[in-house]
């Protein structure tokens, strides 16, 4: 797809989108309470043959020093988003702040010093960051090294420690196992102290106790270290201890799911987790910058409805409540 073609798509996706929101929602105004702020972000993807556009349009805020999670189908945009927000990648349009800068404005040394400073990333395939042949401490030694940083030994001990894997320090990574190793991933991403931590399905390979202990050292970075979070998850288990989590579906934010009562809350009252996550969540959509909803697909089967068809939408003010109907019911 040559330049030009890929403006007429996008700008497509624009008239779609068909933007009229006021300027003072804009994610171009400085608010210094959000970590991230994303407004009608556009990537698309070109290959000789294809061009998939991975997210149409996305919008998602979030807070300094928020620990939240997106879930979402296979294919929906998820990783494509996390490696927007980690500079792995450049959107096609749109707008995204990270921590105040601007990253469709970013020069190739922006995203270096950006990815260097500001975001920690983990994987669910850990080998992509780890080293098997070096120690743990070693590993989480590494990128402290690369960035030139001083007393990277007694850092990458502390780290170790809050992972809970100080008795493996000098274990080879090849010698320990699965979820150890997701760990010392963990205590890497930590190395240069970001401020924002992304993590695509870290729990992906390990089995339920060890993805509950991943999970307690998220919310203990969070709570301790203030450090935002940002978890991509297919582990409906996972999502149900997450107290915001964020449904993306065709590269767009779909719903959002706010848990009634705080986890820890709950947990006092409970002294377990059990049941069906409606339970425990409230499950929103949301509205877009322009006022547009997506509905849940499975209400559209239940009404027997599809996308482009019309419906019909009546407001009731004395209850505050608006109704769906099928066009000519
Ligand atoms: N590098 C790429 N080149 C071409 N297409 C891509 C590329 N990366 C992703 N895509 C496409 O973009 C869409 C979104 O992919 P993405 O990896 O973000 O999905 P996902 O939600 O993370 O899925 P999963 O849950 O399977 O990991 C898919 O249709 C995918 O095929
Ligand atoms: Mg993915």
């Amino acid at each position: 797809m040559s330049k030009a073609e890929e403006q007429k798509l996008i700008r497509g996706i624009y008239d779609e989108i068909d933007d009229n929101s006021p300027d003072d929602n804009s994610v171009t105004q400085q608010d210094d309470s959000y970590m991230i702020r994303c407004e009608n972000l556009v990537k698309i993807y070109k290959t000789d043959e294809v061009e998939v556009v991975a997210l149409q349009g996305l919008d998602l805020d979030v807070k300094r020093g928020e620990l939240m999670a997106i879930v979402g189908n296979s294919g929906s945009g998820k990783s494509t988003l996390l490696n927007m927000l980690g500079g792995l990648d450049k959107p096609s349009a749109g707008s995204l702040l990270v921590d105040g800068k601007n990253l469709l404005k970013f020069t190739d040394k922006d995203y270096m010093q950006y990815k260097r400073d500001t975001v920690g990333f983990v994987w669910q395939n850990n080998a992509r960051n780890l080293v098997p042949y070096l120690s743990a401490v070693q590993n989480v030694e590494l990128p402290m090294l690369l960035k030139g940083k001083k007393q990277r030994r007694a850092r990458a001990l502390e780290l170790l420690e809050k992972v809970g894997l100080s008795h493996r320090k000098n274990s080879r990574l090849d010698q320990m196992s699965g979820g150890e190793q997701q760990r010392v991933a963990i205590a890497i991403a930590l190395a240069n102290d970001p401020k924002l931590l992304l993590a695509d399905e870290p729990t992906g390979s390990v089995d339920t106790k060890t993805s509950n202990m991943i999970l307690d050292i998220f919310k203990d970075l969070n709570q301790t270290e203030r450090l935002t979070i940002v978890i991509v998850t297919h582990d409906i288990k996972l999502s149900k201890r997450i107290d915001r989590v964020v449904a993306i579906r065709d590269g767009r934010t779909s719903s959002e799911i706010i848990r009634k009562k705080s986890y820890a809350q709950e947990l006092d009252e409970l002294g377990e987790l059990a049941g069906d996550i409606s339970e425990t969540h409230e499950e929103l959509v949301v509205l877009d910058r322009s006022g547009r909803l997506q509905l849940p697909k499975d209400y559209m089967e239940q009404l027997g409805i599809k996308g482009g068809d019309k419906v019909k939408v009546e407001l009731d003010e004395e209850s505050g409540k608006m109704f769906l109907f099928r066009s000519g019911e």
